[in-house]
């Protein structure tokens, strides 16, 4: 085994075996099953992942099962409007990720013959998926050899190989990623590296403060992604709403309710037509 740094870091060969030894030490007391790591096939991993994007994997695991089952494959994903994907969607949050899923499926049964594609720069192209998702999607469906970072995974890497820094960029980490990636075992690595990353989480002192890219997550109560989610499940409710009675019937003030109603007109989740009514985009 060589002593050697890694070029451009002061880590060796060494230290990467040794933290590949406690990685998989982790992973066979703490693996935690999941209903899409027991079936890793694509179109599960794929619209995990987006499930997953900012969500915790118990409000997934309950609203995964009744979404597999409305919707078993991209081609009847694909064909859904988007009320039907929202109402299944509803309790998740973030809904636009729900339009995402939908038009990616699209572009799967259009664009490449109904099978997912396996580059993760050809994942990116898909409306919603950024390189963390791509990765994850790439290294859980098809157990690709790829290199990328996401919560879970920086957490390991600050706490293991920079205790004592402040504002680590993901610049330094990625080469650790790629130095440590069991290439052959790509899928499980990355299962084991995120197990590892939610039991670091859990002990209190959080390692992702140390990074440069570390922004605490704003209180729900009363947020935008509240009022947005609200707005939302009313208008599956009742089909359409008139946008000045919107802020009545949500119970937070016009000043709040016009900037999220702005943005889901922007990003394609609603229009409103010049009478003001407002309706969720099929
Ligand atoms: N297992 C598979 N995908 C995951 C994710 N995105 N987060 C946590 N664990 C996972």
């Amino acid at each position: 085994m060589s002593r050697e740094p890694l070029a451009g870091s002061e880590i060796s060969q060494e230290q990467i075996a040794r933290f590949r030894e406690t990685v998989w030490a982790v992973y066979r007391r703490h693996y935690r099953p999941m209903e899409w790591r027991s079936d890793p096939s694509p179109y599960r991993v794929f619209i995990s992942e987006i499930m997953l994007q900012q969500t915790q994997v118990a409000r997934v695991a309950r609203k995964f099962p009744p979404f597999l089952e409305r919707f078993p494959g991209f081609p009847e994903l694909a064909r859904a409007s988007f009320p039907e994907v929202l109402a299944l969607w509803s309790g998740l949050g973030y809904n636009r990720r729900a339009r995402f899923a939908r038009d990616s499926a699209r572009i799967v049964v259009e664009d490449h013959g109904g099978v997912l594609p396996r580059d993760p720069l050809v994942l990116q192209t898909l409306p919603g998926i950024g390189p963390n998702t791509a990765g994850s999607v790439a290294a859980f469906a098809f157990n690709e050899p790829v290199v990328f970072i996401e919560t879970n995974i920086r957490r390991v890497f600050l706490e293991h190989f920079f205790p004592d820094r402040e504002k680590v960029p993901d610049r330094e980490i990625l080469p650790l990623v790629e130095a440590a990636l069991e290439r052959d075992r790509s899928r499980e690595w990355y299962w084991a590296l995120m197990d590892y990353g939610v039991l670091l989480g859990r002990g209190g002192k959080n390692a992702n403060r140390r990074s440069a890219h570390y922004a605490v997550q704003t209180p729900f109560e009363g947020s935008d992604r509240q009022i947005r989610g609200a707005l939302l499940r009313l208008l599956l409710k009742q089909g359409e709403v008139v946008a000045q009675d919107a802020p009545g019937y949500l119970g937070h003030p016009p000043e709040r309710v016009a900037p999220v109603l702005e943005g889901l007109v922007r990003e394609g989740v609603v229009e409103q037509d010049a009478r003001g009514r407002v309706v969720l985009r099929s």
